[in-house]
């Protein structure tokens, strides 16, 4: 994989990557034909490199944003929670914690990523780096115009799972 910092990367994620209740968001599509964990691997790869750039907690960011979208459901479906887009994150939160204890940063960056949809702005610099990488992934994962880095990382998942199915 000849993506900037892609090693150790996955060294910060790794361990949540073999968890049960992450792997199972490969079962719920997010956005066009992008499923949740591959959303959320996205996510968390950009947010690393930006954080690693501006000298931000890249370890922090690359966890959380790798849970941010942890709800388990699939929200398109009919019967899923309503008011989605502000009570995910709440539901996210909850499931995180469940797997790691969470740090303020963390929390914050789970908790805030939808602002300004959930009102509270947040306090740390990381929350408005997911805030701004989350929207642009979502946009190119709705209309199926994946850049680079998501087109690397669909390849780099499907062999993991073809290797750990
Ligand atoms: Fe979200
Ligand atoms: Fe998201």
């Amino acid at each position: 994989m000849d993506l900037p910092f892609f090693t150790e990367f996955v060294r910060e994620v790794e361990m949540l990557l073999q968890n049960p209740q992450v792997q199972k968001m490969r079962l719920y599509i997010q956005h066009g034909d992008t499923d949740c964990l591959l959303h959320c691997l996205c996510v968390s790869y950009l947010c690393y490199r930006i954080c690693r750039f501006l000298h931000l907690h890249a370890g922090e960011m690359a966890r959380a944003a790798l849970l941010h979208d942890l709800f388990l459901y699939d929200w398109h479906a009919p019967g899923h929670p309503r008011w989605h887009g502000f009570r995910h994150p709440g539901f996210a939160l909850y499931e995180a914690g469940q797997i790691m204890p969470l740090t303020k940063r963390e929390t914050s960056i789970i908790k805030r990523h939808m602002w300004p949809l959930t009102l509270i702005p947040p306090r740390y610099a990381e929350s408005y780096v997911i805030i701004l990488v989350d929207k642009y992934c979502s946009l190119r994962e709705t209309f199926r115009r994946p850049d680079k880095s998501a087109r690397a990382l669909r390849v780099w998942v499907s062999h993991e799972n073809e290797k750990h199915p």
